[in-house]
């Protein structure tokens, strides 16, 4: 079976075609993120507008790369991958199915309302023009599966960290559908909580990686800031009295380059230390022998390092699938739909978008 799968439920315009048999044959990403940087943050309104612009050309896009010239499928060595930037709504697309997609997969919530109304009319409309099911997707249930997809060895149970500018959630993924979230944050989102303090000392939207960069020059030791909710009870996090810390020390600091780089270093010990802290007390209440990480935070260096040398003692491993598949994209989207589908063929009905979409109301 071959899914389309469509990815628009923030900043992120992911196209890809996943196929049953040879594994993804072709994905395109565009990001908005230079669109929503002068604002500090993403505009739901601007992103709705700018994913209207860029669908039908990467979905155009990928059909091409998974059809070649005479009209036979690419495999995967052909993989067509690309964030160039791509002309507005002058242009007419005829989408023609010649990449002979079977069905197609699109997110449906959690997200901003516009943004994933962009996605599901596209979705919905070429699946009826193409006479093919069209099937609503949970955005975190595709960033759960994506391992799935490429790291064959990673099967079910195990334990999910997502951690990404939205979301912090650590989820015992039992089996298809069968989520059990074990904790999450109560208040910011870890990558939020990275882009935050970024920009309180001066640094542009979104600067996580740049906060990131700066803390591996910087002396961890220097500031002692909260590891929040460590000592509570329970698997939640909580990152906002952290975010307030900083603030603190960065106003009583000389807000110098020297100062930036020990309060970054500091805030990242904190952050990671929490987080490895709750994997591990998971790792224990469950058992599962796999953590898998997923989220833009998750390409972390130190966090990556930690949960790794931390996990072994435990006979647990840390799994960390490549980059591309940890940030928003349609893959996991299409993957997930070719899941779904094939455990039910009758799950694809019209779906409307649901923006808010507990993860824990699957089955
Ligand atoms: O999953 P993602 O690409 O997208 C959404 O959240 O929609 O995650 C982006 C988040 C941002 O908050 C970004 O600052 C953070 O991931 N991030 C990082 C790093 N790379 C990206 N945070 C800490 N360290 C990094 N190396
Ligand atoms: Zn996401």
């Amino acid at each position: 079976m071959r899914v389309l799968g469509i990815e628009s439920s923030c900043d992120e315009t992911g196209v890809a075609v996943y196929d049953s048999a040879h594994g993804l044959l072709s994905e395109a990403l565009y990001s908005q993120i230079e669109l929503h940087s002068r604002y500090g943050g993403v505009v739901p309104e601007l992103a709705s507008r700018d994913h209207i612009r860029k669908i039908l050309p990467l979905i155009d896009e990928v059909l091409r790369g998974a059809t070649s010239e005479n009209g036979q499928e690419n495999l995967p060595e052909d993989v067509s991958k690309s964030s160039e930037n791509h002309s507005t709504t002058s242009k007419t697309y005829h989408l023609q199915n010649t990449a002979r997609i079977d069905a197609i997969a699109y997110t449906a919530g959690p997200g901003l309302v516009g943004a994933l109304l962009v996605g599901a009319t596209v979705a919905q409309s070429l699946a009826f023009g193409w006479n093919i099911p069209a099937i609503g997707i949970h955005h975190m249930e595709g960033h759960l599966l994506s391992p799935l997809m490429e790291s064959g060895d990673t099967g079910f149970p195990f334990l999910a960290l997502l951690v990404s500018g939205g979301h912090t959630l650590l989820v015992d993924v039992k089996a298809l559908g069968d989520y059990t979230v074990l904790g999450q944050s109560v208040d910011d989102a870890v990558g939020e909580a990275f882009d935050k303090t970024a920009k309180l000392m001066g640094l542009p939207y979104p600067g996580g990686p740049q906060l990131a960069a700066l803390a591996d020059v910087g002396d961890s030791q220097a500031y002692d800031f909260p590891r929040p909710m460590l000592k509570k009870p329970g698997l939640n996090f909580s990152f906002s009295g952290l975010k307030t810390a900083v603030l603190l020390a960065w106003n009583k600091s000389a807000q110098d380059e020297e100062a930036r780089a020990n309060i970054a270093a500091s805030f990242q010990a904190a952050v990671v230390e929490t987080l490895v802290t709750k994997v591990k007390r998971a790792i224990k209440h469950t058992g599962r022998g796999a953590v898998v990480v997923a989220g833009g935070v998750g390409a972390n260096r130190a966090l990556r390092a930690s949960l790794t040398s931390e996990l072994a003692p435990l006979g647990a491993r840390a799994v960390f699938p490549p980059a591309r598949l940890c940030t928003d994209n349609g893959a996991m989207i299409a993957y997930a739909g070719w899941r779904r589908l094939q455990r039910d063929p009758a799950s694809a009905v019209a779906a409307s978008v649901r923006p808010r979409w507990p993860l824990d109301e699957l089955t």
